[in-house]
């Protein structure tokens, strides 16, 4: 499986963002991380809808939209989609998420399944058609620049287990929060394949996105 790096957005210089964009473009990134929060479902709020509809003009790399919004399933509409995007829902912000997983399926975008790090696996297990992958949240959701919480290592490698087990080896582990280049390493050995790149690597200031990108890429090649 393809190990792909998902810059975050919310961490990204705003004030140079353009720029930035052609420099992901240029060193061919595989995904923009959106965050779109709430205030709600998590105890902050960061990009946007209209960010959403400038991205999808200014570049052609898939986004890989983060939804931590109370009730998403009320909410698709404001969001533009494009095929080939990624759109994750987490399962503890509505009650009908499987309704919500085959409506994004619908609508033509890669459907993910995120978890809080208090969920426990077993709850993707009657959503495995509904699904491209999962998402690990490895932080509590909100804020960037957070603490790994250490047990997330090992629930990446228990859910590569389930999926594999389960018949569904093309499922993908997306891991998000604190990602820095060892954990990126341990991750990637424990079965995850997509990496959502903020603080911890990427945006490390004083070295270029192009160094950080090239060290990151390095990590999650191990295996
Ligand atoms: C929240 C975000 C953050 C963050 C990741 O969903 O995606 O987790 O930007 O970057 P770190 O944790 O490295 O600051
Ligand atoms: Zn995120």
């Amino acid at each position: 499986m393809k190990k792909k790096i998902s810059p975050s957005l919310m961490c990204a210089d705003f004030l140079n963002l353009g720029a930035e964009l052609k420099e992901y473009e240029r060193l061919g990134v595989d995904l923009l991380h959106i965050d779109i929060m709430d205030g709600v479902f998590v105890p902050n709020y960061t990009l946007g809808t209209d960010f959403i509809k400038k991205l999808h003009r200014a570049t052609k790399i898939p986004l890989d939209i983060h939804l931590m919004i109370d009730r998403p399933d009320a909410k698709l509409d404001y969001f533009e989609l494009r095929a080939g995007d990624y759109v994750s829902v987490h399962y503890e912000s509505t009650p009908h998420i499987q309704r919500t997983l085959a409506a994004l399926r619908q609508a033509g975008v890669k459907p993910i399944l995120a978890i809080n790090p208090g969920t426990p696996i077993c709850v993707v297990e009657d959503l495995l058609p509904d699904i491209d992958a999962v998402l690990v949240m490895t932080v509590n959701p909100g804020y960037a620049g957070q603490k790994l919480i250490p047990q997330t290592i090992d629930k990446i490698a228990r859910l590569r287990r389930l999926l594999d087990s389960a018949g569904y080896p093309e499922i993908e582990i997306e891991c998000d929060g604190n990602i820095s280049f060892d954990n990126a390493a341990k991750m990637s050995r424990a079965g995850a394949s997509i990496f959502v790149a903020g603080t911890s690597s990427l945006y490390i200031d004083g070295t270029s996105l192009e160094e950080n990108l090239k060290k990151l890429r390095a990590a999650v090649e191990v295996e």
